[in-house]
């Protein structure tokens, strides 16, 4: 079955290398005061849910939300992570990261709720066959890159910055079930940084890459936009009366990346080719599982509110325990089967 489904995600991915999109989408990972135009259902999303009063059971519950799956494939075997450092990286930094990944699929942690029970959610969402999202996350290669593009990067350059490793051999071509993360350090800026996302994904062009394989671009806000895209351990001005949270590996940068990371990885995993599952019926802006969740981190979350999280003895905030007793504070995931966000660390 399983060998089945790896053949038949690979026959996709060589057919749609005829028929490369000339438009772009962007995983678009808005602030929440973004204008009506750029949100879209998004806001609509969010504005229902900060109405609705009659239940906050359903975390992001909404009669409006139709999560449709578009006949396209979704990572059903083994889901291995490429990243490449681009920039400067203290090893601190790296080791939240890789330690975030170790813990999807690595030894479970006996402090519950895991990182690993909030993938669980993730792994109900089933191709064409009925086969589900792969349980398996591993990191399986990294690479660095000492600004080999300069310090400002667009979404065609972060191709190209995958591209030069891919062809100087330090990346392999990994086309079934390879995802490749390029993750920017926090003087490094990208094209609508900040504006308009933290993070997005999408596949490469063979045209650039020679290969079309799933890739997601997250930066390190901490220099530019914390508040945005490491809210909540920074909060934007406007919010008055909203305390930032402690980040619980004392890196709000970083910290606040994870929960992009836990976001991308979620959508790169259920729509890697923009056909699979998303809500809406606009291709180049689809609404994806992660992207309703946005701002959801526990019981209760919904419109300004994040929901119910732990606070430890430090006073940071979070809500998912990793290997080596790591903390972190990572977005709730769209459910299909109760249709509202749920993680790992929900109270019925
Ligand atoms: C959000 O709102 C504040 C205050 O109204 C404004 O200064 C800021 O530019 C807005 N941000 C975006 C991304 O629209
Ligand atoms: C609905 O939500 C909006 C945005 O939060 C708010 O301004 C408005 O007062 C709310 N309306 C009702 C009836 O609660
Ligand atoms: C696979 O997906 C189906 C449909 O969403 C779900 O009922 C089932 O629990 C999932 N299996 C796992 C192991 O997550
Ligand atoms: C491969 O290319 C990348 C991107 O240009 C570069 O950062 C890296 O150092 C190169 N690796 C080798 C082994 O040449």
């Amino acid at each position: 079955m399983a060998s089945l489904l790896y053949v038949s995600l690979c026959v996709l991915v060589s057919a749609i290398l005829s028929d490369t999109p000339s438009a772009q989408a962007y995983r678009i990972w808005l602030p929440r005061n973004a204008s009506a135009h750029e949100g879209g259902s998004f806001m609509q999303v969010h504005l229902h849910r900060d109405n609705e009063t009659g239940s906050k059971r359903f975390e992001g519950s909404s009669p409006y939300v139709k999560m449709q799956y578009h006949m396209g494939p979704v990572l059903t075997s083994s889901i291995r992570v490429y990243i490449i450092w681009y920039g400067t990286w203290k090893s601190s930094q790296k080791a939240i990261i890789r330690d975030f990944l170790h813990s999807l699929s690595g030894p479970v942690s006996k402090r519950r709720p895991t990182v690993g029970a909030w993938w669980n959610t993730v792994q109900l969402y089933t191709d064409q066959t009925g086969a589900n999202i792969s349980k398996s996350v591993v990191l399986a290669g990294e690479v660095y890159d000492h600004y080999s593009h300069g310090k400002i990067l667009s979404r065609m350059t972060v191709q190209e910055v995958i591209r030069d490793s891919i062809r100087n051999g330090s990346l392999k071509v990994d086309s079934c079930g390879g995802l490749y993360m390029v993750l920017t350090s926090e003087d490094v800026q990208m094209q609508d940084f900040c504006r308009a996302v933290c993070g997005f994904h999408y596949f490469t062009f063979p045209s650039i890459v020679g290969y079309t394989l799933p890739y997601a671009w997250i930066g390190n806000s901490a220099l530019q936009c914390p508040e945005y895209c490491a809210y909540p351990f920074k909060v934007p001005s406007y919010m008055i009366g909203f305390e930032p949270l402690k980040p619980p590996n004392r890196d709000v940068g970083v910290d606040g990346m994870v929960s992009v990371i836990g976001h991308e990885l979620a959508e790169l995993s259920s729509n890697p080719l923009i056909n699979a599952w998303y809500a809406g019926n606009d291709p180049t802006a689809p609404t994806e599982i992660a992207d309703l969740c946005e701002g959801i981190y526990g019981t209760g979350g919904g419109g300004s509110y994040m929901g119910s999280v732990s606070v430890d003895t430090y006073g940071a905030s979070f809500n998912l325990h990793g290997i080596k007793r790591r903390k972190y504070l990572v977005q709730w995931i769209w459910n299909p089967i109760v249709n509202y966000c749920t993680g790992s660390n929900f109270m019925g």
